[in-house]
């Protein structure tokens, strides 16, 4: 399942790629305020698709271009769940931080993950109780435990002024305390960044499964912590996510833990 999550990965990249040379032809839709797809995200999505289904037809699929197709033949339940693109908007741009994103869920555990960064080749893997790889290396969170070390990832879910206002906050706070903070623009990669050690840890609110299911994987495969905003664990569908290696979770936790 993990092989066959990775050829559909390297189909996506395929279309990827090739829009990426000439981003003058990508067709550009805005779904909500700063909200954006492209015709590349979903002829991505549809190559990706075709893979998965044509190896698992009984499988359901969550995209985050064409949604849920409830599969109602599968007794076993297993559930893709994809961003084709994650990073939309720095790809228009051609900002070279973007990714796709792959998870495969048994009954709601996601049992196999696929993070693959096109412009750098990097290839995120994990399988839930084998570890997590980067091109077949294993990775590791960070060992660090001094926030005033941390080089930390967040992000932004265009929204009201309220959202942005919360943001603002969370920002002082932690750019205070922090080494750094980075707001690249694809949250399945800074998830995956984590989990090889590049960032010290991540957060943002208001995500998308698609955005953190194969990422959440990777982190705790590679010895990391992944939660709500208040230490929980029902992140996936809600949204709101910390992630970190063990020791700059807890201060993250404890931070944060006022805007849960
Ligand atoms: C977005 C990116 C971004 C994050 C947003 C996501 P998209 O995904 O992951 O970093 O801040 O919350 O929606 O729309 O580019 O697939
Ligand atoms: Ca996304």
């Amino acid at each position: 399942m993990l092989n066959t999550a990775i050829k559909a990965a390297r189909r996506g990249a395929t279309v990827i790629n090739r829009a990426s040379f000439d981003l003058d032809r990508v067709v550009v839709t805005e779904k909500q305020h700063n909200d954006f797809v492209t015709d590349i995200d979903q002829a991505a999505e549809q190559a990706i698709i075709e893979v998965l289904s044509k190896a698992y037809p009984d499988h359901a699929i969550l995209a985050e271009e064409s949604g849920a197709s409830a599969n109602t033949h599968d007794e076993n339940e297993y559930q893709w769940i994809i961003d084709p693109l994650d990073g939309t908007t720095n790809f228009i741009h051609g900002f070279p931080q973007y990714c796709i994103s792959i998870a495969l869920a048994h009954r709601g555990v996601v049992t196999q993950a696929v993070i693959y960064d096109p412009v750098r080749n990097d290839l995120f893997t994990a399988t839930k109780g084998a570890g997590a790889y980067l091109n077949d290396k294993r990775i590791r969170v960070t060992k660090l435990d001094r926030m005033s070390k941390a080089l930390l990832g967040n992000g932004y879910v265009a929204g009201s002024p309220r959202a942005l206002d919360e943001y603002l906050k969370m920002y002082q706070i932690m750019g205070e305390r922090a080494q750094g903070v980075r707001r690249a623009g694809s949250a399945a990669l800074d998830l995956a960044y984590v989990a090889c050690g590049r960032l010290d840890g991540f957060y943002e609110k208001g995500l998308k499964p698609w955005d953190i299911a194969a990422g959440a994987l990777m982190i705790t495969e590679s010895g990391g912590i992944v939660g709500e905003f208040n230490g929980e664990s029902d992140y996936l569908y809600k949204g709101d996510v910390i992630a970190a290696s063990p020791k700059i979770f807890g201060q993250m936790v404890a931070l944060l833990a006022p805007f849960a």
